[in-house]
């Protein structure tokens, strides 16, 4: 394995907490009906904006994330019985300015005084990833924010990690990349990439040929791989 000199990081549900729009929608008053309902909204959002990502890279019918995100909120509130077009308006508009982890801050910072390179690496697409990671703060402390919209295609298409090499010039195993997606740590992995899966909700290891070097319940797991 190569001395880490790159740490790359995914953006949603591993910097930025994915659950917080339906959550803040289901915390204001008035709205009682759906926050009995919040969960399976959240859980329904994600699981389709996914797996539209994967079946529109496999097909070749390449659309950017803010779609994918928006067609995968319509399927949940569908099955929900929610259809409200306010309600679909505030999560998504929650959803461009979600917070990140209350660790991540002091993580990057962290690394980034080892003098260790940063960059997301996400399916975002590049508005998306800027709003959030403005809204978040930590903008100075990322070297680059890196979207999939440069190749057309979403994760764990190696033409993704691919681009980790062509941006710092370094040779995977001097990667360490960070994701709480189990599968996007399954491709990285096979990809070459050290990982460390950010398993927060004590999930199952992924049945692919990659499986993750090394797994933590939060952000603090790639200070203390990386011994700081
Ligand atoms: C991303 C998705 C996987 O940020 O959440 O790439």
């Amino acid at each position: 394995m190569g001395q880490i000199n790159t740490c790359i990081f995914d953006a949603y549900g591993t910097l930025f907490d994915v659950n917080a729009a339906a959550r803040a929608v289901a915390e204001m008053p008035g709205q009682a009906g759906f926050a009995a309902i919040w969960q399976q909204v959240a859980a329904d959002w994600r699981a389709k904006q996914l797996q539209y990502t994967w079946l529109r890279t496999l097909t070749g019918a390449h659309c950017d994330f803010w779609q994918v995100t928006q067609d995968g909120l319509d399927w949940a509130l569908e099955r929900s019985g929610h259809q409200d077009p306010a309600l679909r308006t505030q999560l998504l508009d929650l959803y461009r300015h979600l917070p990140a982890y209350p660790e991540a801050m002091g993580v990057l910072a962290a690394v980034k005084q080892a003098g260790i390179a940063r960059a997301i690496l996400s399916n975002g697409s590049p508005d998306m990833l800027a709003a959030a990671v403005t809204s978040a703060g930590i903008g100075d402390l990322l070297d680059h924010v890196l979207s999939v919209e440069d190749v057309g295609r979403f994760k764990p298409h190696p033409a993704v990690y691919d681009m980790v090499g062509a941006r710092f010039g370094t040779a995977p195993d001097q990667v360490l990349f960070v994701s709480s997606n189990g599968w996007d740590i399954a491709g990285a992995a096979a990809y070459g990439f050290q990982t460390i899966w950010i398993n927060r909700a004590g999930d199952p290891v992924d049945r692919m040929p990659g499986r993750p070097a090394a797994i933590g319940r939060d952000l603090t797991a790639v200070t203390e791989k990386l011994g700081l």
